[in-house]
């Protein structure tokens, strides 16, 4: 099959363009660093010609609220259109688990209305939606840094590995189009406080970790189900501690 990756040359693209180069396909890793832009369009109809499958997997360069919708809508309007024409036969997307109940956030709000450029399209598709991935630990402690505080909602989180994430997607892309949402995450639940600390202590960060209920998650409230997937999801295989160990040393 030919398959395009949106998005290629990123942390999940570029593993699942290597899964899918390893099992033979032909695989197009689309960026604007390899000439193809979603959001000019530059590149766009060469690189779908003949395309079986496009994958989606590209992220806003800025997390501000009109830039990530600007980003998504504009994004995904280009490329839906542009599968049309190629006559692309599966658009598979990854986005992220209870995106529809992370809606005071700005960010999930422009997930949400990918979402639903999608199930608009006339293109039969299917969104994997994935839970946190271990390499964003950094950036949750980041968004939730006062001082040398980290003010976090002791709620269950269920994060994966981005190795596992691509296996998925990779599953997913070589399956028939399910024209409805999948879900997948990692094999073990932590309290997002537990999980911050482990990080920092792996990375022998000073800073505090408070466990704070009232504390917001990118401008969302969490409870314990906000951030879980449905029963029937698959899991990945990584532990966060066998993660923490090859990241560690890796640096
Ligand atoms: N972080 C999480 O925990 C999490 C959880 C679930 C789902 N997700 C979703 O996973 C997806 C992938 O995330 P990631 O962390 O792998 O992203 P990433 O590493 O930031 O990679 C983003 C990719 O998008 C490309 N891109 C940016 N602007 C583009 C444009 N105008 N046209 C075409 N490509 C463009 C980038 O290319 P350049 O490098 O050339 O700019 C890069 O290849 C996102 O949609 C995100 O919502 C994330």
């Amino acid at each position: 099959m030919k398959i395009v990756v949106i998005g290629g040359t990123g942390l999940i693209g570029s593993k699942t363009v290597s899964n899918l180069s390893r099992l033979g396909h032909e695989v197009i890793a689309a960026a604007p660093n390899t000439g193809v832009n979603t959001l000019t369009g530059e590149g766009l109809a060469g690189a779908l010609d003949g395309a079986d499958v496009v994958v989606d997997v590209a992220n806003s360069p800025s997390f501000e609220d009109d830039a990530a919708m600007a980003f998504f809508q504009t994004a995904g309007r280009n490329l839906l259109a542009a599968e049309q024409v190629a006559g692309v036969k599966h658009h598979l997307a990854l986005s992220v688990v209870g995106t529809e109940r992370l809606q005071a956030s700005g960010y999930f709000r422009a997930k949400l209305a990918q979402e639903a450029l999608i199930k608009a399209s006339p293109t039969p598709y299917t969104i994997l939606r994935s839970t946190q991935f271990f390499q964003f630990v950094g950036g949750i402690v980041h968004a939730a840094a006062a001082g040398d505080a980290i003010r976090l909602p002791p709620v269950l989180i269920q994060p994966i590995a981005a190795d596992d994430v691509a296996a998925a997607l990779t599953k997913v892309v070589v399956g028939q189009p399910v024209n409805g949402a999948l879900e997948v995450a990692g094999p073990e639940t932590f309290r997002l406080d537990a999980f911050a600390e482990q990080y920092l202590s792996a990375q022998q960060d000073p800073r505090t970790v408070v466990a704070d209920p009232k504390a917001l998650y990118f401008g969302a409230v969490l409870d314990d189900g906000t951030l879980i997937p449905d029963a029937g999801a698959m899991l990945g295989e990584t532990t966060f501690e066998e993660w923490l160990d090859e990241s560690m040393a890796a640096d």
